[in-house]
């Protein structure tokens, strides 16, 4: 943990925070996210790890990126940092052109795991988060209501975590980031991670939350940055993907996926910039020796 560096992150287009500003006005001309000349170093008793390095990268307001990139080279890291859990030892990180400086409210956190409260039910494990925010609770009912609608999910409101699949325990944990309408939607191996083979999704469930993500991103307008393991997941999702060296974590290249907005599952997948895109990525990350 250390220093923020203020100069990085205003170094280019956008606009520099200014006392007395509106901050709405800075928010429409900066990045939704922006990371400049991050470095990450922990200190543990052991040794000294450094998890990420020199990482800049901006993402456009309602854009789709995908983080892919070989095990420990700093994802979640990446992401714990754009939370505001996590402070970067060098380097700055901005959101809507706002300092990120403690824990961020602003954002909704989808982890690995659903984590949700087995005693609850899942429209009450959704509506956790407008408690936990004390929001107003009828807005936040006809706002559930509406994410259960949208996630397919009518009919299991009631439903406790053990009564629904991984796919629509996966749903509710997603409604209940989306319920407090973040503008910066942050996605940690939500479908199942490497490591994990057994507590991931199968493979069909995967392909529909894929589709049903991709549905609901077009409907808002929530900037998404999802760290997968899954490249065909990073190329059907996203408009960028950025991937990284092994640790400590750098950019490697970011990969413009050239597909339109609306993506029929099949046709996408059998389509020539799918292919040219998912190659590049397996290329990158095989020639990192590090990847499955
Ligand atoms: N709190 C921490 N203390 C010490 N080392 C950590 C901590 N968090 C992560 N690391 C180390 O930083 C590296 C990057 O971790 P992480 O961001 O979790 O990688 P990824 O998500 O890409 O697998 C790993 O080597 C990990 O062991
Ligand atoms: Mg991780």
């Amino acid at each position: 943990m250390g220093t923020v560096n203020d100069t990085a992150l205003n170094k280019s287009d956008a606009a520099p925070e200014q006392p007395g500003a509106p901050s709405d006005r800075t928010a429409t001309i900066a990045p939704a996210v922006r990371l400049a000349d991050v470095a990450v170093r922990f200190r543990t008793k052991k040794k000294d790890v450094t998890a990420l390095e020199e990482v800049s990268l901006d993402v456009a307001r309602g854009e789709f990126v995908a983080i892919v990139g070989p095990s420990g080279c700093g994802k979640s890291t990446l992401l714990k940092l754009v939370a505001g859990l996590l402070a970067p030892s060098a380097g700055g990180v901005a959101l809507g052109g706002e300092h990120v400086r403690g824990p961020r409210r602003d954002i909704g956190f989808v982890f690995q795991r659903a984590a949700l409260l087995d005693w609850r039910s899942a429209r009450r494990n959704i509506l956790l988060q407008a408690e936990m925010r004390g929001l107003p609770a009828a807005g936040a009912r006809a706002r559930a209501d509406e994410l259960i609608r949208m996630t397919g999910l009518d009919g299991f409101e009631d439903a406790y975590p053990h009564e629904l699949s991984g796919g629509m325990q996966q749903r509710v944990a997603l409604c209940r980031a989306l319920l407090h309408e973040p503008p910066v939607l942050l996605m940690d191996e939500p479908f199942g991670a490497l490591d994990e083979p057994f507590g991931a999704l199968d493979a069909l469930t995967r392909e529909q939350m894929n589709v049903e993500l991709h549905r609901i991103w077009r409907e808002t307008d929530t900037t998404v940055l999802l760290v997968t393991h899954s490249i065909p997941e990073a190329v059907y999702l996203a408009d960028r993907v950025v991937v990284m060296s092994p640790r400590p974590g750098t950019v490697t290249e970011i990969i413009e996926v050239g597909l339109p907005r609306e993506r029929e599952y099949a046709a996408t997948l059998a389509s020539a910039e799918f292919r040219s895109a998912t190659g590049r990525i397996r290329e990158l990350l095989g020639a990192a020796g590090a990847h499955d």
